[in-house]
């Protein structure tokens, strides 16, 4: 069953230049973006988007690198988007992500190629978001994009 899930191209991502090639595995991956949008967060909005690691240690660092500069959001729609999204951009320890081995048995199962291990840094530094349950891909979705149930693929002419 088609499903939709909230992509995000975090600052480093976009300021690496890697939007292009993301969006390239993106399509080759069988998504369609139904919409997409450039924002600047300010502290504020992103707190409240990630508000459940507002406890966190990193959470103070997290508001930083979020506002550091523009993100890309983007609604992708497939059979198991969500899945298929967490799978794809790999763990989101961009080095564990890099250092996964098809001999290395402990981390055979995650072995692929992975966005984060193309674009990623570090735990935090990690390129791309992607929506963890069919509950935080609903909410994502209206955060930036309101109610959108309804819309369908934007195709360019
Ligand atoms: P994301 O998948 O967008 O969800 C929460 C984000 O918090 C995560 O990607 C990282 O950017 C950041 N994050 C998660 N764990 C850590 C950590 N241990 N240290 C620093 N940042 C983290």
């Amino acid at each position: 069953e088609r499903e939709r899930t909230l992509a995000m191209i975090k600052p480093d991502g976009l300021s690496g230049n890697y939007t292009e090639r993301i969006k390239e595995v993106i399509l080759e991956s069988g998504f369609d973006i139904v919409k997409e949008t450039a924002v600047q967060l300010d502290a504020e909005r992103a707190s409240l988007f990630y508000a459940e690691h507002s406890g966190r240690s990193f959470f103070d660092s997290l508001v930083k690198y979020m506002t550091s500069g523009p993100v890309l959001v983007m609604i992708l729609e497939r059979p198991d988007a969500i899945l298929h999204w967490r799978v794809l951009i790999g763990p989101t320890d961009a080095r564990k992500a890099k250092t996964s081995h098809p001999n290395s048995h402990k981390s055979y199962a995650s072995f692929h190629f992975s966005i984060r291990a193309m674009c990623g840094v570090d735990s935090e530094k990690n390129c791309v978001h992607g929506s963890d349950s069919p509950q935080s891909a609903a909410r994502e979705i209206s955060f930036f994009f309101g109610d959108v149930r309804s819309d369908t693929v934007e195709h360019d002419e």
